[in-house]
């Protein structure tokens, strides 16, 4: 054999034994990103995952929540985390309304991730403060006109769901509310409590608990059809506001670069996590949806994610709202 062979098949011998001996992964905790506040429906959503995908994967599968910008900012400290197979980001629509949103982002969703799957989907609800003086949406609508000026609608800033149904509502009924951002929805959720905001459209994982004590007036589902988790609460559709539909969807990703194996394996603690019972129960009382198992696949994630920017970038631009 020629030295250059003998090298060759040495080299290869030894990348075999340092691949035997690294350990198995995963062998330390593992992160999971949620870019908007603790307590909130993305958090709700991470940490019933989380716990099932701790079973799965014999780690520890910890939610880490950085907030800021409507969730911009945790998607660029993940987008240059290290691709060593422990971070891990959980984000919904934002991840794809952003780019129209945003003049600047410091990540590209389409190419500085590795896509995992999708999760859950999730409807959204149109709430006022437990005081709000109409009993149902047309008399909102009255009041929401008289008081125009007055009316302040929370939201969990641009990037967020909350916003941009905010947004959609404003543009439906033709109004313009004073916009109050907050990290996350369960902060604005407070603030609806409280009575410091008027309006809050915000998603099921957070609001059936809070509809259901009575502590918030409910105007409607943002769903194509009523859901079965709120049956007598009916869409904003039929009570009017045309084509208004906007369902939650949720992406499971990690930064480009992590190895294929890692992205297959934290893919099947996905899917365990759905065939769960414990996040079965938890996601349908909590008005939440398991997905198709076409949307569980890494390329599932992508043609979605790719598909919702294509949809929702002339829908956000005819708005003009942008941040820089
Ligand atoms: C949250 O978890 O606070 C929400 O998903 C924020 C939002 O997008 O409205």
């Amino acid at each position: 054999m020629k030295i250059r062979q003998i090298m060759v098949v040495a080299l290869g011998v030894v990348a075999a034994a340092l691949a035997q001996a690294q350990p198995a992964w995963p062998s330390k905790p593992v992160a999971l990103v949620v870019p908007f506040a603790a307590g909130g429906p993305t958090d709700v959503v991470a940490r019933t995952f989380a716990a099932s995908m701790t079973k799965t994967l014999g780690q520890s599968v910890v939610v880490e929540n950085r907030l800021g910008a409507g969730g911009t900012v945790a998607a660029g400290a993940v987008a240059k985390a290290a691709p060593d197979g422990y971070t891990f980001f959980i984000h919904h629509n934002g991840m794809a309304t952003s780019t129209a949103l945003y003049r600047k982002l410091a990540y590209d969703p389409l190419a500085d991730f590795e896509y995992v799957s999708q999760a859950v989907d999730v409807p959204m609800t149109l709430l006022a403060r437990k005081d709000m003086p109409a009993a149902n949406l047309q008399e909102l609508l009255a009041y929401l006109k008289a008081n125009e000026s007055k009316v302040n609608l929370a939201t969990a800033g641009l990037g967020a769901v909350s916003q941009l149904c905010g947004m959609l509502f404003q543009r439906a009924v033709g109004l313009k509310f004073t916009e109050v951002p907050f990290q996350g929805t369960a902060p604005a959720m407070n603030a609806l409590l409280g009575g410091q905001v008027d309006l809050l459209c915000d998603q099921t994982t957070q609001t059936i608990p809070q509809i259901k004590a009575g502590n918030v007036k409910l105007y409607g589902v943002t769903t194509k059809s009523r859901i079965k988790s709120l049956p007598n609460a009916p869409t904003l559709t039929e009570q009017g506001l045309k084509d208004f539909e906007v369902v939650v969807w949720h992406g499971i990703y990690a930064p480009k670069g992590t190895p294929k194996p890692v992205i297959e394996k934290m893919n099947a603690a996905v899917r365990a996590a759905l065939k769960d019972p414990d996040v079965v129960k938890r996601m349908d009382d909590l008005g939440a949806e398991i997905v198709p198992d076409a949307k569980l696949t890494p390329e599932g994630l992508q043609a979605w994610l790719k598909a919702e920017i294509d949809k929702w970038g002339p829908i956000i631009k005819a708005g003009g709202k942008f941040a820089d």
